[in-house]
C-alpha cells in the first residue's frame, strides 16, 4: 500500500499559522515544506516554530522566513544503515527522498527496532501459577507458592535455607540486622558494585569501607582487604559482579581469621558457582535479587541463603515483624515486613524450574559474543577465571580508547543510533555523593573498569541473530571494520 504523507507535507507558501496547525494536525513534531512540483525545500520542526514566535514571529509571516533549508535527508531504501546512522537526538525524523528530491518515506529514531539490555521471559506455567493465586485467594505473603518456592531455591543453591523477601535491597538490610551490625561496626565492601550493600551497611548505622576491585575478576581483590580491617570490623559484604563469583577461598580464610561474617551479594549472579559451589552457599549467608532485569524474576523480590540454623530463625523473625511462630501477635523483638507474596512466589517458581534452560542458552549467547567481539582490537571480553562458572548476568567489555579508535560513551551512543541499548558499568561508590570520606582514597581499579566498560544486551531469549547486530555495529564504529560481518538493519527476525 502506498504510504500517504500528506499530513506531513505544506507548501513553501504558506504562513506560519498553517505550518503550526499541520503540526498540531500530524503529530510527529515536524513538517516537510514542498514546492508546487512537490520537491522538498525546507523543513520545520515545533522547536523551530517555538524559537520563531518567541523572537517575534507573526502568525501570519510566510513560513519560508523561518525554513530550514539545510535539511538532512536519507535515499530509499528506508532503512539502509546510511539512513539510520543520520539519525541522532537532534535529528529524529528524517525524510527519506527519490532521486528527484520528492518525499517517498520518513525513518524516525522512536520507530526504530529497539534492543533492551535484559527483559524478563515470562513463557514457563507463570500465568497458571499466578491465576491459582487469583482463583484461590492466596494473594498474600501466606501460600504454598511462597513454600515450594523457598525450598526449590534451597535445594538449587543446596543450602539448609532460603527465606524470601521483598527485594534485594532488604535482603542485606535484613541479614546485617540479624548479624547484629549496628553503630559503631564496619564493613567492608567492593568500591565497584550496585549501591545497596552500601547503603544497607549506612541504614544499619554502621560505616562502609570501600576495597578496591581486581582488575582479573572486577570483584573485590581479596590482596587488598586485610589492610582494611580495624578491630571495629564485623563483616564483609562480597558482590558477584555481573554474574562472575568472587575469589571465594581466600576471602573466607581472611573473614575466619579475623572473626568476621561473610555476606555473598549474588543479586547478579544466581546459578554462578565458585570452585563448583553455587555462590550464597559459600559465606554465612547469601542475597539474591529477582528485579525484573535478573536472571529470574518476580517483578520485585529477593531471597537470602544460609546453612546456620540460628541465623535462618533470626533472618525469618525479623522478616515477620518479630513475631512469635508459637503466639501469634506476641512480638519477641522490634522486626521488619519484608515479606515477598504469594503471587510473586508464583512466579518465581515458575522462573526457578526454567532456569536449566535460562543459563544453558545464556552460555550459547556468551559464546556468541565472545566469538565475534575476540578479535577486535581494543575491546576487552569479560572476566572468566578458570575456577569460576560465570553467568554473565550482563555480557560486559571493556572498551580501550586508544586501540579501537573510539570511547565508551560515544560507541554507547553509536549502538543507541541503532536501536541497541546498553548500559555503563557502576560507578565507583567512593565517587558518589553518599560516601564522602571515601572520595579521596585511591580506587585505581574501580575507576578504570568504570570509565570504559559497558554492558551489552543479555536477555534470556535474545536470538542470536540480534547478538550478531551488536557486534556488527560494535566492529564497524572501531577501527575494525574489516571484521563487519554484513546483515541488513530493520529486518528483525
Ligand atoms: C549487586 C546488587 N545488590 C543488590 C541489588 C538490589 O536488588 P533489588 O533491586 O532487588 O533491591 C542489586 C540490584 O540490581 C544489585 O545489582
Amino acid at each position: 500500500m502506498k504510504k500517504d504523507f500528506s499530513s506531513l507535507l505544506v507548501t513553501t507558501d504558506v504562513t506560519v499559522k498553517d505550518v503550526l496547525a499541520a503540526l498540531d494536525k500530524n503529530g510527529k513534531g515536524v513538517v516537510f515544506l514542498v514546492d508546487h512540483d512537490q520537491i522538498m525545500r525546507g523543513l520545520l520542526t515545533d522547536s523551530d516554530m517555538r524559537r520563531a514566535l518567541l523572537k517575534g514571529a507573526s502568525i501570519s509571516d510566510p513560513a519560508e522566513l523561518y525554513m530550514n533549508r539545510d535539511f538532512v535527508s536519507g535515499t530509499l531504501p528506508k532503512d539502509k544503515p546510511e539512513n539510520i546512522t543520520l539519525l541522532n537526538e537532534k535529528i529524529c525524523s528524517l525524510p527519506i527522498l527519490n532521486p528527484s528530491g520528492r518525499v517517498v518515506d520518513l525513518l524516525r529514531l522512536t520507530d526504530l527496532w529497539r534492543l533492551p539490555v535484559m527483559e524478563p521471559v515470562l513463557k514457563g506455567r507463570e500465568m497458571e501459577y499466578v491465576l491459582d493465586c487469583l482463583n484461590t485467594n492466596w494473594i498474600s505473603s501466606q501460600g504454598k507458592y511462597v513454600e515450594q518456592f523457598e525450598e526449590k531455591f534451597r535445594t538449587y543453591i543446596s543450602t539448609d535455607h532460603a527465606l524470601s523477601v521483598s527485594n534485594g535491597t532488604v535482603a542485606l538490610h535484613l541479614a546485617m540486622a540479624a548479624l547484629g551490625i549496628g553503630r559503631g561496626d564496619e564493613v567492608i565492601i567492593p568500591d565497584l558494585t550496585f549501591i545497596a550493600p552500601a547503603s544497607m551497611t549506612v541504614l544499619c548505622g554502621a560505616k562502609p569501607v570501600f576495597v578496591d576491585v581486581d582488575r582479573s575478576t572486577w570483584t573485590i581483590d581479596p590482596e587488598n582487604i586485610e589492610v582494611h580491617i580495624t578491630p571495629r570490623t564485623k563483616a564483609i559484604i562480597v558482590v558477584h559482579l555481573y554474574g562472575h563469583p568472587c575469589e571465594m577461598d581466600p576471602i573466607m580464610e581472611i573473614a575466619r581469621r579475623h572473626g568476621l561474617y561473610v555476606i555473598e551479594d549474588c543479586a547478579e549472579a544466581l546459578g554462578a558457582e565458585y570452585k563448583g559451589r553455587k555462590v550464597g552457599a559459600i559465606g554465612d549467608v547469601g542475597t539474591f535479587s529477582f528485579f525484573a532485569n535478573k536472571v529470574i524474576t518476580t517483578g520485585e523480590g529477593g531471597m537470602l541463603t544460609t546453612s546456620n540454623p540460628e541465623l535462618y530463625n533470626t533472618l525469618r523473625l525479623l522478616r515477620d515483624h518479630g513475631m512469635s511462630r508459637e503466639k501469634r501477635y506476641w512480638h519477641l523483638v522490634a522486626g521488619f515486613n519484608y515479606r515477598l507474596t504469594n503471587l510473586q512466589a508464583a512466579i518465581g517458581l515458575a522462573q526457578l524450574e526454567r532456569i536449566d534452560d535460562f543459563l544453558r542458552y545464556r552460555g550459547e549467547v556468551v559464546s556468541r559474543y565472545s566469538a565475534q567481539l575476540k578479535d577486535v582490537e581494543g575491546i576487552v571480553l569479560p572476566p572468566q577465571k578458570e575456577w569460576a562458572k560465570n553467568i554473565y548476568w550482563l555480557y560486559s567489555i571493556l572498551v580501550d580508547k586508544e586501540a579501537t579508535g573510539i570511547d565508551r560513551d560515544t560507541l554507547m551512543g553509536h549502538l543507541s543510533v541503532h536501536g541497541i541499548d546498553t548500559r555503563p558499568l557502576f560507578y565507583p561508590l567512593h565517587k558518589q555523593p553518599p560516601f564522602p570520606d571515601e572520595a579521596d582514597n585511591s580506587f585505581p581499579n574501580a575507576d578504570w573498569l568504570s570509565s570504559c566498560g559497558l554492558s551489552l544486551p543479555t536477555s534470556n531469549n535474545i536470538k542470536l541473530e540480534d547478538v550478531d547486530k551488536v557486534c556488527a555495529v560494535i566492529c564497524s564504529a572501531t577501527k575494525n571494520k574489516s571484521l563487519f560481518r554484513k546483515y541488513e538493519f530493520g529486518k528483525d527476525s
